[in-house]
C-alpha cells in the first residue's frame, strides 16, 4: 500500500506545529521540513508527544533545491502547505533581500519542485496585511489587496500562485490570509516563541505579565476606534491550523481551483480589550502607557468568515478566554 504524505514546511515553527498536530490527528500521514532558523527541535518532540504519531523529517532549508527534490523522490508527497516563510515585519524592513529570498525565492522552488514531481496541490500561507488599508470592514476576500507598507507584506502578495494557476489550470491551489494568529496548544507544549523583543502585542503582552518586560506600550489612542487604539481579529492559533485541514478537505472534493478564504473570527477586538481581558483572565497586571502610532499601522482590522464558513465548512470556534489563557500557560511552562 503506499502512503500518501503532506508535505508541511517550516513545520517546527508556531502555525507549521499546530497545523501538523491536527494533521496528525486527522490520520494524515506527514513529512516535517525545517531548518530551525525560528524555531527549535523540541517542538517536533512535543509534536510526538501531543498526537502519539511518528512522522519524517528532514533538517534542511527549503531553498536548497537538491535536498527539497531527495524529499519528493523518497516519499509520496499528495500535497504541500508551506510554513516556512519568515514573518517579522520590522525584520523584512531592515533585511528585504533576506526576505524576498527565503519568502519568494523559497516559495519559487518549492513550487517548482512540485511541479516537476506531478504534486499540484498547495496551501499558501498569505495574511490579511494583502488588504493593506482597508476597502471596507469586514473585509471579504474580493476587497482590493495591494499596497503593502513593508517587505514582508510584499511577500504575501499572491500573484505567483494566480499567475501560475492561469498558465496550467491542473493545479490545485487554496490561499489563506490569516488574521493574527495567538495562543497556542493548551498542552502548553508547542506555541509561539519570537526571538527577541516581540513586535506583535500578543506575545509582548504574555511577556510583561511575566515580567520579562516592564511595561507594553500601546501605539496610539487616536484611532477612529470605540476607544482610539487600533482593532485586530485575533485567531486562535489551533482554530487557524484546522482551518488548513477544512482547505485541503475542500481542495480534495472540488478538484482543480484556486481558492481564497479569509481565516478570522469575524470579531475585532481593540489593544485596551486585549489588555484587559488578559488581565481578567489570567489574574495577571499588564501596565502600559501610550505612546505614538507605529508607523504603517491601521485602525481596523477584521475578517468576513461567510466564504470560509459556507465553502470550507470551517469556522473558529475558540475565543478570547482561550486564547489568553493558552497564551499565558504556554509561556509559563516553557520559561
Ligand atoms: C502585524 C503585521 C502584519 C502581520 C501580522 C502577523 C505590522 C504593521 N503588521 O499585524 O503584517 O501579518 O502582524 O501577526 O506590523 N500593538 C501595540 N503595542 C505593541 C504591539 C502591537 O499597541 O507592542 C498594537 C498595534 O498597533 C495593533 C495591534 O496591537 O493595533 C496588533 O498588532 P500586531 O500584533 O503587531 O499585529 P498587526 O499590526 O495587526
Amino acid at each position: 500500500m503506499i502512503f500518501m504524505a503532506i508535505l508541511v514546511t517550516g513545520g517546527a515553527g508556531f502555525i507549521g506545529s499546530h497545523t501538523a498536530v491536527e494533521l496528525l490527528n486527522s490520520g494524515k500521514d506527514i513529512v516535517i521540513v525545517d531548518n530551525f532558523s525560528n524555531s527549535k527541535p523540541k517542538a517536533l518532540e512535543a509534536i510526538k508527544k501531543i498526537t502519539g504519531k511518528d512522522f519524517k523529517f528532514y533538517e534542511i532549508n527549503y531553498l536548497d533545491r537538491e535536498k527539497l527534490e531527495k524529499v519528493f523522490e523518497e516519499n509520496d508527497i499528495e500535497a504541500v502547505l508551506n510554513f516556512a516563510g519568515y514573518k517579522s515585519v520590522g525584520e523584512s524592513v531592515r533585511k528585504p533581500l533576506e526576505y524576498y529570498d527565503n519568502n519568494i525565492s523559497g516559495c519559487l522552488v518549492l513550487l517548482e519542485t512540485m511541479q516537476k514531481y506531478g504534486v499540484k496541490k498547495f496551501v499558501f500561507s498569505s495574511s490579511a496585511t494583502v488588504y493593506g488599508e482597508p476597502e471596507r470592514i469586514p473585509l471579504t476576500e474580493d476587497c482590493k489587496t495591494g499596497g503593502t507598507t513593508n517587505p514582508y507584506g510584499t511577500t504575501k502578495l499572491e500573484q505567483i500562485l494566480k499567475d501560475l494557476y492561469a498558465s496550467d489550470n491542473s493545479w490545485d491551489i487554496c490561499i489563506l490570509r490569516y488574521f493574527n494568529p495567538v495562543g497556542a496548544h493548551e498542552s502548553g507544549l508547542i506555541g509561539e516563541e519570537p526571538q527577541g523583543i516581540p513586535n506583535n502585542l500578543m506575545p509582548y503582552v504574555v511577556r510583561v505579565a511575566s515580567g520579562e518586560l516592564k511595561e507594553l506600550s500601546v501605539f496610539g489612542n487616536d484611532y477612529d476606534t470605540p476607544d482610539g487604539t487600533g482593532v485586530r481579529d485575533y485567531i486562535h492559533v489551533v482554530d487557524l491550523a484546522k482551518g488548513h485541514l477544512a482547505a485541503l478537505n475542500k481542495l480534495d472534493k472540488e478538484g482543480k481551483g484556486l481558492y481564497i478564504y479569509n481565516l478570522g473570527t469575524g470579531t475585532g477586538y481593540s489593544v485596551l480589550d486585549m489588555v484587559k481581558s488578559f488581565e481578567e483572565i489570567t489574574g495577571n497586571k499588564v501596565p502600559y502607557k501610550i505612546t505614538q502610532r507605529r508607523p504603517g499601522d491601521i485602525a481596523t482590522c477584521y475578517s468576513d468568515t461567510k466564504k470560509a464558513k459556507e465553502e470550507l465548512g470551517w469556522e473558529a470556534e475558540k475565543g478570547i478566554k482561550e486564547m489568553c489563557e493558552d497564551s499565558w500557560n504556554f509561556i509559563q511552562k516553557n520559561k
